[in-house]
């Protein structure tokens, strides 16, 4: 192929643009592995770079993706071969490296994860970023001794990609999950997945004191500032509490008092520069004991390259139920 497909993003200043081009394989960012893309997913971070809504190019012309599963085209990495199923999430692509809406992807080998026995491409794609982070937050709480006897896991920004993993995930493991959501109207959808109970931010009354009354026994947070600081107060003894995200914004004003009084534990998550063991470790796990098991459930839109452009603006309105997939080629 001398052509290939690419949705590709142009940062100039604060302009950014986005569509699909026909570029080829020397102008892809360097790497020893060439993969033929066959699915990829959309992300918050997918929606922030493709939209200019967030920062997230580090270059000022990339292809957009995250996340990309495919097959080896051709490889100078003695560690995999033309024709192995690969799967890569974060390690920079669509930030630094080319990403995965296109037909062709090149990477650097320590990126490429061999796909794990008894998970498919369109599988691993619809697990992807989110569902990868969605692991490692209940690895790290599981490290820290996070049990279910302990009680229940509050997950906020809980109807999103990785809201929907992570209670399927947990729920899968044990843990009675609360979902907090903002959209009343998917608390079925929830439950579905293994919430016990479904609470609306709206109803939530967040309390203002350095330490309100134990509800949780941990929690998983994507949206950061006055949530998670709400999370901080009411973690009871020595619960862990995973920050992943900032939908609801980066801020975080809380006090000593729940990490010095009852010992709570902010646990960060960062899935793009997970190092190589863990990560094969996770994917693993994913495709072992942390499988999701509402997949189908989960995905919830599946479009093309040329329907792509149209799915980012409702990752910014918090409009988002489950995942959606790209079809690639
Ligand atoms: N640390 C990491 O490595 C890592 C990896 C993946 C994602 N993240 C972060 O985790 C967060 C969730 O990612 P995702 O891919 O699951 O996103 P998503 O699919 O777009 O879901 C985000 C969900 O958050 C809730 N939300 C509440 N307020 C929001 C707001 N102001 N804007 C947008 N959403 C809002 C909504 O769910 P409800 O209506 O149910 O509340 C929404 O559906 C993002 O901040 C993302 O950047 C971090």
């Amino acid at each position: 192929m001398n052509e290939f497909r690419a949705y590709r993003i142009h940062q100039e200043g604060r302009d950014v643009r986005a569509g699909l081009e026909w570029m080829r394989v020397a102008s892809l960012t360097e790497g020893d592995v060439l993969v033929r893309p066959t699915w990829s997913g959309i992300n918050f971070k997918d929606a922030l770079a493709a939209t200019g809504a967030g920062r997230i190019l580090r270059r000022p012309s990339l292809n957009g993706g995250i996340d990309a599963a495919g097959v080896v085209v051709e490889s100078a990495d003695p560690r995999f071969a033309a024709g192995d199923e690969v799967v890569i999430t974060g390690g920079g692509l669509g930030e630094t490296l080319d990403g995965g809406y296109a037909e062709r992807l090149r990477v650097p080998g320590d990126l490429v994860v061999p796909l794990p026995a008894g998970l498919d491409a369109r599988e691993a794609m619809a697990i992807g970023t989110a569902g990868f982070t969605a692991a490692l937050a209940v690895h790290q709480m599981q490290r820290m001794g996070q049990r279910p006897e302990a009680g229940p896991i509050a997950v906020t920004g809980a109807t999103g990609g990785v809201g929907s993993l992570v209670i399927d995930m947990l729920a899968g493991q044990g843990f009675e999950v609360e979902a907090v959501t903002g959209k009343a109207e998917e608390a079925e959808y929830l439950k579905r997945l293994g919430a016990r109970e479904v609470l609306l931010r709206e109803e939530i009354d967040p309390g203002s004191r350095p330490l309100e009354s134990i509800r949780f026994a941990g929690a998983v947070d994507m949206l950061g500032g006055p949530w998670l600081a709400w999370l901080t107060r009411c973690t009871g003894f020595f619960g862990s509490i995973a920050s992943i995200g900032l939908a609801a914004g980066p801020g975080l004003e809380t006090t000593v008092m729940p990490f010095i009084l009852r010992g709570v534990n902010l646990l960060g998550i960062n899935s793009v520069e997970t190092p190589r063991e863990l990560r094969l470790a996770l994917w693993q796990r994913l495709a072992g004991d942390l499988r999701p098991r509402h997949l189908e459930r989960i995905v919830t839109a599946e479009v093309d390259l040329d329907g792509l452009a149209g799915c980012f603006e409702r990752y910014l309105a918090a409009g988002v139920v489950g995942r959606s997939l790209v079809r690639i080629g």
